[in-house]
C-alpha cells in the first residue's frame, strides 16, 4: 500500500505538522525556467494545451522547492474555450473573450466540443502523475460564477458590472449560463480526476462581489451540487473550495457545500475562520502574496503568525491568492524552509 500523501492526509482531517505547503500560481512567470518554456511555446493557450510542456512547467516548482503538491498547469478559462467561446491571451492585457450578453450567446455554447478540447489537460495530468512520488497532484476548475464573470464581461474587470447586472436584471438568462457552465465543470473536473488527479480545487475568485442572496444562489448552491455529483463519481477524491473574499459567508459555504477544505483568501483572519468553519473541514491559506514578494522579516513574521494561528487544526500552508510575477524565487525557497521547520 502506498503511504498516504501529506496533503491528502490533511484533507482527510488529520493534523499533519509541519503542515504541507504548495502555493497558488506556483508555476508561472516569476520562474526563469517557466519563462524559457513559455517563450518556446508561443502564447499561453499553446502552452496550456501542449501536454509535454504543460507537464514540464507543472513540475518546475515541485523540483525547485520540494512542494507537497503539483497543481496542473492549465487555466480556468480553458472551460469557456472548450465550449467554443473564443479566447485569446493578449500580451500584457490578460484574457479576452467575445462577451456573452444574450440568450443567443448562451445557446451558442457547444458542450460537444468539450471532450476534445480538454483532452490535452488530461494528457498533461497523466504525464505529471508518472513523475510524482509523495507529492499530490491537484487539478482545478473555475467555479461557475467566476467563469461566468469572464464569459459575460469578455475578460477581467474591477467589479464585473455587466455580470452582476445580468444576475439581477435577467436571472433566467444568468441561471441558464450558470447551468451550462456548471454541467461542463462537472465533466471537466471528472475527466481530470479520471486522468489521475488526487485532489480537485474549485476557484471562485470573484465570489466576494455578490450580495448574500446571490452568493447563496450562484456560489454556494452550484458548489454544493458539484461536490455532491463528484462524490458519486469519485468518492475518494478530496475537494477544496476557494470562495475568495466571501468574508463571514465562508462558514456557510464550508458547511453547506461539503468540501473537504476551504481556502482562505488574504483578507481572512485565521482565528475568525477557525471559529466559523467546523473542525471536520481543513483550512488552507493564506499568506499575503505581497508579504512573499517583500520577503525578509515581514514575510517571516506573517508566516510565523499564520503557523501559530493554525496549530492544532488540519491545515495546508498556502497563499491568500496567486504568487505575483515579480516575486524573487529565493523568497519562495525561504518560505518553504520556514514552514518545514515549524
Ligand atoms: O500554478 C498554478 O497555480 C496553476 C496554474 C493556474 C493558472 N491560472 C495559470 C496561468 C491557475 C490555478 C490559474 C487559475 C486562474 N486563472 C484563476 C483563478 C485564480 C485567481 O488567480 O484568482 C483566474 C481568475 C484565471 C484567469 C486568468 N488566467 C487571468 C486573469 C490571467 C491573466 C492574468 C495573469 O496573471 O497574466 C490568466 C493567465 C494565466 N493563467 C497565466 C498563468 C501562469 C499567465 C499567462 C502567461 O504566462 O502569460
Amino acid at each position: 500500500m502506498a503511504i498516504a500523501k501529506r496533503l491528502t492526509r490533511v484533507l482527510a482531517g488529520e493534523q499533519v505538522w509541519p503542515p504541507p505547503i504548495w502555493l497558488m500560481r506556483q508555476a508561472g512567470r516569476y520562474l526563469p525556467e517557466y519563462r524559457a518554456i513559455r517563450a518556446k511555446a508561443g502564447d499561453f493557450l499553446a502552452l496550456a494545451t501542449n501536454p509535454e510542456l504543460a507537464a514540464e512547467v507543472t513540475l518546475q516548482p515541485v523540483r525547485r522547492f520540494g512542494m507537497d503538491a503539483a497543481i496542473i498547469f492549465s487555466d480556468i478559462l480553458l472551460l469557456p474555450w472548450a465550449l467554443g467561446q473564443g479566447l485569446v491571451y493578449a500580451a500584457g492585457e490578460g484574457p479576452q473573450l467575445p462577451p456573452i450578453r444574450d440568450r443567443g450567446g448562451v445557446e451558442a455554447l457547444d458542450p460537444s466540443m468539450l471532450p476534445g478540447r480538454i483532452a490535452p489537460v488530461q494528457e498533461s495530468l497523466r504525464l505529471v502523475k508518472r513523475q510524482l512520488d509523495q507529492e499530490a497532484l491537484i487539478c482545478f476548475a473555475g467555479a461557475p460564477f467566476t467563469v461566468a464573470c469572464y464569459m459575460v464581461e469578455g475578460g477581467g474587470s474591477k467589479d464585473f458590472t455587466a455580470t452582476r447586472s445580468m444576475a439581477h436584471g435577467d436571472p433566467a438568462l444568468f441561471d441558464a449560463l450558470i447551468a451550462t457552465v456548471e454541467a461542463a465543470t462537472l465533466e471537466f473536473l471528472s475527466a481530470q480526476i479520471e486522468a489521475g488527479a488526487d485532489v480537485a480545487m474549485l476557484f471562485d475568485s470573484w465570489a466576494g462581489i455578490l450580495s448574500p442572496r446571490l452568493f447563496q444562489r450562484y456560489v454556494t448552491d452550484p458548489a454544493m451540487r458539484l461536490v455532491a455529483a463528484l462524490r458519486v463519481r469519485h468518492p475518494g477524491t478530496p475537494l477544496i473550495g476557494f470562495p475568495r473574499l466571501a468574508g463571514t459567508m465562508i462558514g456557510g459555504y464550508a458547511t453547506q457545500t461539503g468540501v473537504d477544505a476551504v481556502a482562505m483568501d488574504t483578507a481572512c483572519d485565521p482565528a475568525v475562520v477557525r471559529a466559523l468553519v467546523p473542525e471536520s473541514v481543513a483550512l488552507q491559506g493564506n499568506l499575503d502574496p505581497l508579504a512573499l514578494l517583500a520577503g525578509g522579516e515581514s514575510m517571516r513574521g506573517e508566516a510565523a503568525g499564520l503557523l501559530v494561528a493554525m496549530r492544532g487544526r488540519a491545515f495546508v500552508f498556502n497563499l491568500g491568492h496567486g504568487i505575483v510575477q515579480q516575486t524573487p524565487p529565493e523568497h519562495v525557497a525561504q518560505l518553504v524552509a520556514q514552514v518545514r521547520a515549524a
